[in-house]
């Protein structure tokens, strides 16, 4: 039995491709054992506000005296860390916005990190260590090794420094790149290559949730 939190930033809700793999993901889960359990949280249908104050990004202890951040935007950050620390397995649906993470997932992003409570700061503490993070990338375009678009993806290298350098998870990286070769012309020659990638994301999907599913609680 194992507890998954997934989240899902894709503004798209009818033909994402982050949405649809993490379903796959998910179903898996759930197949993987029957006591399995997820905690979901849509970040675009049900968007967090921006980070209201500085102070929140680190723990009360370190905070200068006069930091006063909003009680409720406060008690939002704990049970948002709460959530991520119940969870055995963490899955995210990251498509690549402008080159970056949507703004939705950035500012989850914002309330977890926090120095000294989910990643080394002045404690050396790591809760998160050794449970695993799949993150969903989905991409319109291609940027691949030798391209010149090599390097122009900041998405999913921001969430692995995060998740996986900071807070210590494992990160894997399921990627379906020329999501719009079915739209934009340029790419239409890719349109094949485009759907090859999406079948292997599934399948990579289905199997990693079979197997960190099946896996009994890491504690
Ligand atoms: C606001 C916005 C910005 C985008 N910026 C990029 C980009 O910088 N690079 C890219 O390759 N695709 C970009 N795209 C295309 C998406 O990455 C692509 O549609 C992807 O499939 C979105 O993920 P989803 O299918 O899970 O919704 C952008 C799409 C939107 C809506």
């Amino acid at each position: 039995m194992a507890h998954l939190l997934h989240l899902d930033s894709s503004a798209d809700l009818e033909t994402s491709r982050s949405r649809a793999i993490g379903g796959t993901f998910v179903a898996s889960w759930l197949a993987a054992d029957p006591e399995n359990t997820v905690t979901y949280r849509d970040l675009h249908r049900d968007p967090l506000p921006h980070l209201p104050d500085a102070s929140l990004h680190w723990p009360a202890r370190v905070r200068s005296d006069d930091a006063n951040p909003p009680v409720a935007a406060e008690a939002l950050q704990t049970r948002l860390i709460e959530e991520l620390f119940a969870a055995d397995v963490l899955l995210v649906g990251a498509p690549l916005y402008n080159y970056s993470m949507p703004s939705t997932l950035k500012a989850w992003i914002d309330y977890i990190h926090v120095p000294g409570t989910t990643a080394p700061g002045d404690l050396a503490t790591q809760p998160m260590a050794g449970r695993p993070a799949v993150i969903i990338t989905s991409r319109g375009g291609v940027y691949d090794a030798g391209t010149p678009t090599e390097g122009w993806d900041h998405a999913a290298p921001a969430l692995q420094l995060i998740l996986g350098t900071a807070l210590g998870m494992p990160v894997t990286v399921i990627t379906t790149s020329l999501t719009l070769a079915e739209v934009l012309p340029a790419l239409a020659d890719q349109a094949e290559r485009s759907r090859e990638e999406l079948a292997l994301a599934h399948e990579e999907a289905a199997a990693s949730a079979l197997h960190l599913g099946g896996m009994t609680r890491l504690e």
